[in-house]
């Protein structure tokens, strides 16, 4: 069975205004590429060739310029609108016709990831068809986050939005592997009391079943969600000081199709064209020539 993937990157960006009050926080830089980029690279490291971007009414539009049909990349990219912010699990209902009969995986716009070890946890998450796969993340202070605890057998026994008293250090990032039943799971769920559909719910019917795996990211992964100034600066500036050092890019959807066998290098030489007064395309050069 294939798997699905959504990015959600609508929302409404509030904490970064004024940047986010006339274009969407996804579009936003993160050094050299923008921000969507990155979760997409995620996806594509993971082999999810079909995906679904869900935005603002506003913003659709420019999404589709930037990725356009996905085809460049070998991929298939369909676009819907979501009308409100009314919560992360109302991309199951946006996305039910797009999902079909298939196992979907759903990340935030504005989360990045990486790290040597990401893509075989990716893999294994993908490969988990029976039950549905979220992350835990070892964080300095979990009572910022969406905290879950994990029993022996690697289970969520429970998931608890900023507690105050955290009962593990582990936040849940803003990658969810879920089984096809997260459509009718999301139809059933009702509003949080701040309105929106919350994914906590959706988890928690999961860990009822006792089907919510967890896979803990270990200290050699980055994970940043960029939605603050001072956390979209320090991101860049992560990706800045790797790509720098080592004259690689990280995240790079054009890299990554090419490593998966989904375009030629013939095909990625054309795509480094236009972008030859950058490192981005210089990079795709030399990968096209095998330099690299
Ligand atoms: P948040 O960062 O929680 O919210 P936001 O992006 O609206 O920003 P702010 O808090 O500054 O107002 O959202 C996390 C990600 O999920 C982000 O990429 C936007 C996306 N999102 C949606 O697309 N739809 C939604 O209904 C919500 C709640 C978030």
């Amino acid at each position: 069975m294939a798997r699905k993937g959504i990015i959600l990157a609508g929302g409404s960006g509030t904490r970064l205004y004024p940047l986010t009050l006339a274009t969407s926080k996804q579009l936003m830089p993160v050094y050299d590429k923008p921000m969507i980029y990155y979760p997409l690279a995620t996806l594509m490291d993971a082999g999810i060739r079909e995906v679904l971007v869900i935005t603002t009414p506003r913003d659709n539009e420019a999404f589709k310029n930037l990725l356009g049909d996905g085809k460049k990349w070998g991929m298939r990219i369909e676009y819907k609108v979501q009308e409100k912010p009314n919560g992360l699990a109302e991309a199951f209902i946006i996305g039910e016709e797009f999902i079909g009969n298939d196992n979907v995986v759903l990340i935030l716009g504005d989360n990045l990831f990486y790290g040597e070890s990401l893509k075989e946890i990716l893999e294994r998450s993908n490969a988990r068809t029976e039950e549905s796969t979220i992350f835990g993340y070892h964080v300095d202070d979990p009572r910022r986050y969406g905290v879950v605890e994990i029993d022996e057998s690697g289970k969520a026994v429970s998931i608890e939005e900023k507690p105050e008293e955290p009962k593990s250090e582990y936040a849940v990032p803003g990658l969810y592997f879920y089984t096809n039943d997260v459509v009718r799971i999301a139809k059933t769920i009702t509003p949080s009391e701040r309105g929106e559909l919350e994914i906590t719910s959706v988890n928690e019917e999961y860990m009822k079943a006792k089907k919510l795996h967890v896979e803990k990211l270990g200290r050699g992964i980055a994970w940043f969600d960029t939605g603050t100034h001072d956390a979209l600066i320090e991101t860049t500036q992560f990706v800045q000081t790797i790509e720098k050092r080592q004259g690689m890019q990280i995240c790079c959807p054009d890299e990554i199709a090419f490593e998966n066998g989904w375009i030629s290098s013939e095909e990625l030489k054309q795509l480094a064209e236009p972008f030859m007064k950058t490192n981005y395309g210089k990079f795709l050069k030399r990968l096209a020539d095998g330099e690299i």
